[in-house]
């Protein structure tokens, strides 16, 4: 058993999120949390709202809203959203909390008095025709390292690269099309020079494990090559003050959203402790372990464009707190912190061979989808069709097909076809004979798939999981064909014995899948005289803050009751009634209606 930490990608505030997001941060790391706590592992998954930065000044500046009340209403829609998806943080939080603003000055104070920080001037953009400053990514031009156009000023998504406006060839501001003129500043930059060793001895490190995704662990020893030091203070009047005399009462000189916000991991594994009533709970996933005992594990879920700011800045803030590169130091309060075990990072979803974009109304919301459709279905097609190692493509029709071929008409199917018959001639759990070679077959190859599910997810391999999974699922439909249940007239207890060793195997599967389908594990569950809790599901509290600022809404949830991940016999004689339908089949007019609301 170990300690594993979920660290899942916190949503920016500046929106409601859309099918594209959830895909890739929100259903896998839901999955492997699900079957890590099943398998007997002790999981903290945490996350929660991204709440600073620009793009928050820019949506309440386009809303005529103050940030605060921006941030507000959509960390309570995203994290309703989250909780209806059934994904179950221990603690998804926000990053507007005292909490967190204090544990990320602690973090800066920890890395500035280690001499991880140089103070040093730079060029700042402002706006000509305001005066305002201009956000970094909020200025465009041609990238000076790849000369891809289009990039833009915190980073060019065509080489990866972080950048500084300044940088840019032929800088223009996407707000209104001028130019940005800069103007001196100070800056503090974190040293990443004096860190690239002891990072690309990490990577090193972690490459050997064979664990991380190829294109990952390439894409982070890469930008490793063009490591240099980086602001991780901003001109901005909203976010988190720097803890230092001269500075913290300024109020246009904020953190940077990026530095804070992935120090929302150790936050939010603080919180959690802090309200689970051992404060100090958090340390048993992010300090080392005892010597002899099983280090902890952490694993980071996101999209592709966040890969930067888990495998280098983070584990940078983490090095440098813990004073671990070439300018040495001692750990702060917080004591040596461990970097990530792996950065699990997905690529794009893409809708319908569209890039997603709200603007252009190439979109649908994470609310719409679950208002019409089943959670279950969703998380089916993120499962089997999801960007997990490249692009992917979300259609209408696409969706149609997999909910009603192989969700309804396979495992539904199966399911239905066993409780119906049980039903009808039972009542109940019926008792199982002598076994055939038949039987013991099938019994022995869903019980294999306990090993092979569970190893394919804790590598990360969800698709091909879920491959295995309805793989056995057909297995049983195959079954269940070849013995003809409802053919056996006169032999009760040959009867008995394959609706037995069918129920068995329906509810081995049940639990094989519960990770993948939470909600529909509950109703099988149910449909065979269970109590329908198999798969815990999370839900939203409405909390104090823990230090004197404003209540906001969690997710939060016990999720001890899921049962091992391995076969439990079933019990004979427990009652079965005649099933309603755990899927809803959905019909072929569907795609038209939805991509008559999509405009097209
Ligand atoms: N808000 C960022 C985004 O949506 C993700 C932040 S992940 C973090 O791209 F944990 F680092 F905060
Ligand atoms: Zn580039």
């Amino acid at each position: 058993m170990s300690k594993v930490l979920s660290a899942v990608a916190w949503p920016y505030a500046n929106g409601p999120r859309h099918i594209g997001h959830v895909a890739g941060f929100g259903v896998p790391s839901d999955i492997f949390s699900r079957y890590m706590r099943m398998a007997g592992h002790d999981v903290l998954m945490v996350s929660g709202t991204d709440e600073h930065g620009t793009p928050i000044l820019i949506a309440a500046d386009e809303a005529g809203v103050t940030p605060q009340e921006l941030v507000d209403k959509f960390h309570r829609m995203i994290a309703e959203d989250l909780c209806s998806l059934g994904l179950t943080y221990d603690l998804y939080t926000r990053t507007t909390t005292r909490n967190h603003h204090a544990v990320v000055q602690e973090l800066f104070r920890g890395v500035y008095e280690n001499g991880y920080f140089v103070e040093q001037t730079a060029y700042g953009a402002i706006s000509p025709s305001t005066g305002r400053t201009l956000p970094d990514r909020y200025i465009e031009g041609t990238c000076p390292i790849c000369g891809a156009a289009g990039a833009r000023g915190d980073q060019c998504d065509n080489c990866g690269n972080q950048l500084d406006p300044h940088d840019l060839i032929d800088p223009v501001s996407k707000i209104n099309g001028e130019t940005p003129e800069f103007i001196e500043t100070q800056h503090f930059f974190l040293d990443l020079p004096a860190l690239a060793e002891a990072l690309g001895a990490w990577l090193d490190e972690r490459e050997q494990t064979g664990l991380w995704r190829p294109n990952v662990i390439r894409f982070s020893q890469n930008i490793l090559k063009e490591i240099r030091p980086r602001a991780m203070t901003r001109d901005i009047d909203w976010g988190i003050a720097v803890p230092l005399e001269g500075w913290r009462e300024n109020p246009t000189k904020k953190l940077y959203v990026w530095f804070d916000a992935v120090i929302g991991y150790l936050s939010a594994s603080i919180e959690w402790a802090r309200r689970s009533g051992d404060p100090e709970a958090w340390r048993q996933w992010w300090n080392p372990a005892p010597s002899g005992a099983d280090e902890p594990v952490s694993y980071y879920f996101m999209g592709k464009d966040n890969i930067t700011f888990h495998s280098q800045i983070w584990p940078a803030e983490l090095l440098a707190y813990s004073g671990k590169g070439s300018n040495g130091g001692k750990p702060g309060h917080y004591g040596e912190l461990n970097l990530p075990t792996e950065v699990v990072s997905s690529e794009f979803l893409t809708m319908e061979g569209k890039k997603f974009s709200s603007s252009k109304k190439v979109v649908i919301y994470v609310r719409d989808l679950l208002s019409r459709y089943q959670a279950d279905a969703f998380r089916y097609f993120v499962a089997v069709a999801g960007p997990e190692t490249q692009d992917s493509d979300f259609t209408w029709s696409e969706f149609v097909r997999r909910t009603n071929d192989e969700l309804v008409a396979g495992w539904g199917n199966l399911v239905n076809r066993t409780a119906n018959l049980i039903a009808k001639n039972f009542g109940q759990i019926p008792a199982a004979a002598e076994l055939t070679d038949a039987d013991r077959a099938v019994l022995d190859l869903v019980d294999a798939s306990f090993g092979t599910v569970g190893d394919l997810i804790e590598r990360h391999r969800q698709k091909q999981a879920i491959g295995e999974a309805m793989r056995a699922v057909g297995e049983v439909n195959r079954y269940l064909a070849e013995t003809e249940p409802w053919k056996i007239k006169d032999d009760p207890a040959r009867l008995g014995t394959v609706l037995h060793v069918a129920a068995q195997c329906v509810a081995d599967l049940n639990l094989v899948l519960s990770p993948f389908l939470p909600f529909s594990a509950n109703a099988v569950d149910r449909v065979f005289g269970g109590s329908g809790e198999i798969a815990p599901l999370p839900r939203i509290e409405e909390v104090e803050d823990l230090d004197g600022g404003a209540g906001y809404p969690i997710i939060t949830g016990d999720y001890t009751g899921a049962p091992a991940w391995r076969r439990t016999p079933i019990a004979v004689g427990t009652p079965v009634s005649k099933p309603t339908p755990v899927f809803t089949k959905l019909d072929l007019e569907v795609v038209d209606e939805e991509l008559t609301r999509l405009g097209q």
